[in-house]
């Protein structure tokens, strides 16, 4: 909402002086509106890693970093995470409202109507080595999910942009269970739509022909758990390519496939698998004073993975969220109890850090991924596989994104500037008159 408040800039060398609009939002910091800079005064603002920027409006996520509060469309993750189901989160991501009876029941079929995969697609699976990284081989998947949907991706025709959004949450649970299946030299299985979601899922995941199958619902619940406090995170790395891939036009698959790449980055989504390669690399608890000097030392590129985070300077009500539920959870599951150990560290290595000044004055809290991977690793997934629970969690926050910015009248395409360094304007020099 735009106000009359606004801040002025001024060159103290020129004296030039240029009016910048206050715009207010429902929560938070206000935004000032710049595009008024660079006509007047000729400048660009300078924000390297847009710590400072606000790139779009959004009414999907709202995150207060210093009070440790994530709200979907206003409402607390706390409260969704105990009351609702991942499938009904989606809804409220996609279309800004907790769904009717009714509206749920259409929206849960449209969802098991798309849940399968063209049979190409699991010939492409087989073109991989078994051993590639299952994140490597869900970026060529999804992105070449625009390959077998010509019919549908005039991302002007807002019917197809919800189709696309169905398939994307519909396939995704498919794919990354093929990945799985792939990595083992397991037979695939087909999507069971008379399953939940989860339940789905899980089956596609561990279903072998050679046994029935049965999932604990505690393990089901769990995951449920996971795949909500993932769903979305307002303007994060990954989704802010989403949208930049977005702005051109791109088709949505297209998108998404470039927020997974984005997310398998160990400063991002990558984190739940470093931190499970880093605790078990710490050991024991004898072993983490010298893993927080080493996080500590500015010669080592090593980093406390799973802690710190760009918003968040405070808990990540997620991160709080996750260890209760590894701590209610780790007896229960028959996995379980081989985590505990790692989970006894991670307590002990947040414990101290907690307490180290550098930590504190850092406000470097523990993030959404310093707990996960125990839960992942009781729920028998393999660490490799994190990322793409990660992915397959947040493809909802993707597609909600993609689909707001498509109507956002402010939107275009996005085109950072840049502060030049290099070289001065100079003539081409003849290779006879170079000196060696
Ligand atoms: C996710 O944005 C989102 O919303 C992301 C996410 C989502 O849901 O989409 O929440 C998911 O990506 C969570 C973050 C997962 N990444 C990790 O756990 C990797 C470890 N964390 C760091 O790499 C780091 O904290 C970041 C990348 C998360 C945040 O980096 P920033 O905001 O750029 O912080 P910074 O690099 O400016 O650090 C500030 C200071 C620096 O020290 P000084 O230069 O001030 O002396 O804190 C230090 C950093 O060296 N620091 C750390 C640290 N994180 C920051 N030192 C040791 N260990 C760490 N983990």
């Amino acid at each position: 909402m735009v106000t009359n408040r606004t801040v002025t800039i001024t060159d103290n060398t020129t004296g030039d002086t240029v009016e910048c609009p206050i715009i207010e939002g429902t929560h938070g910091a206000p935004v000032i509106s710049i595009k008024g800079l660079y006509p007047a005064l000729g400048m660009f603002t300078h924000d390297p890693g847009f710590g400072a920027t606000s790139s779009c409006n959004s009414t999907i996520t709202y995150i207060d970093g210093d009070k440790g509060i994530l709200l979907y469309r206003g409402y607390p993750i706390e409260q969704l995470a105990e009351k609702s189901s991942y499938l009904e989160v989606c809804y409220l991501l996609l279309f800004g409202e907790l769904p009717a009876p009714e509206e749920f029941a259409r929206f849960s079929a449209k969802i098991r109507q798309h849940s399968m995969v063209h049979e190409g697609m699991r010939t492409m699976i087989g073109g991989y080595r078994q051993d590639a990284h299952p994140m490597g081989m869900l970026v060529g998947l999804v992105g070449s999910l625009s390959t077998f949907y010509h019919d549908s991706l005039d991302i002007n025709d807002p019917e197809h942009r919800v189709l696309s959004a169905y398939r994307v949450i519909a396939k995704m649970p498919t794919l990354a269970a093929d990945i799985y299946k792939y990595h083992l030299g397991q037979p695939f299985n087909y999507p069971v739509n008379s399953l939940g979601y989860v339940n789905n899922f899980m089956r596609m995941m561990y279903a072998v022909p050679a046994e029935p199958f049965q999932i604990s619902p505690t393990a089901v619940k769990a995951l449920e758990l996971m795949l909500i406090l993932h769903a979305d995170h307002e303007q994060n790395t990954s989704t802010s390519t989403v949208r930049l891939a977005g702005s051109s036009g791109a088709n949505p698959f297209a998108c998404i496939a470039a927020g997974i790449a984005t997310l398998w980055g160990p400063a991002h989504g990558g984190a739940n698998e470093a931190v499970i390669h880093m605790l078990n690399e710490i050991g024991e608890a004898k072993n983490i004073a010298r893993f927080l000097d080493r996080a500590k030392d500015k010669d080592d590129p090593f980093r406390l993975m799973g802690f710190g985070h760009r918003v968040y300077k405070n808990f990540d009500p997620r991160a709080t969220i996750i260890r209760q539920a590894c701590h209610d959870l780790l007896g229960e599951l028959d996995a379980g109890a081989q985590q505990a150990p790692l989970f006894e560290v991670a307590q002990e290595l947040e414990q101290i850090a907690l307490s180290d000044d550098y930590f504190k004055e850092r406000n470097l809290y523990p993030n959404v991924d310093f707990y996960s991977g125990i839960i992942l690793s009781a729920l028998n997934i393999t660490v490799n596989m994190f990322t793409v629970m990660f992915a397959m969690a947040r493809s909802v926050g993707w597609i909600a994104q993609w689909m707001e910015m498509m109507v956002d009248a402010e939107q275009r395409i996005g085109r950072p500037r840049q502060l030049y360094t290099g070289a001065a304007k100079r003539d081409y020099v003849l290779k006879r008159d170079r000196e060696d």
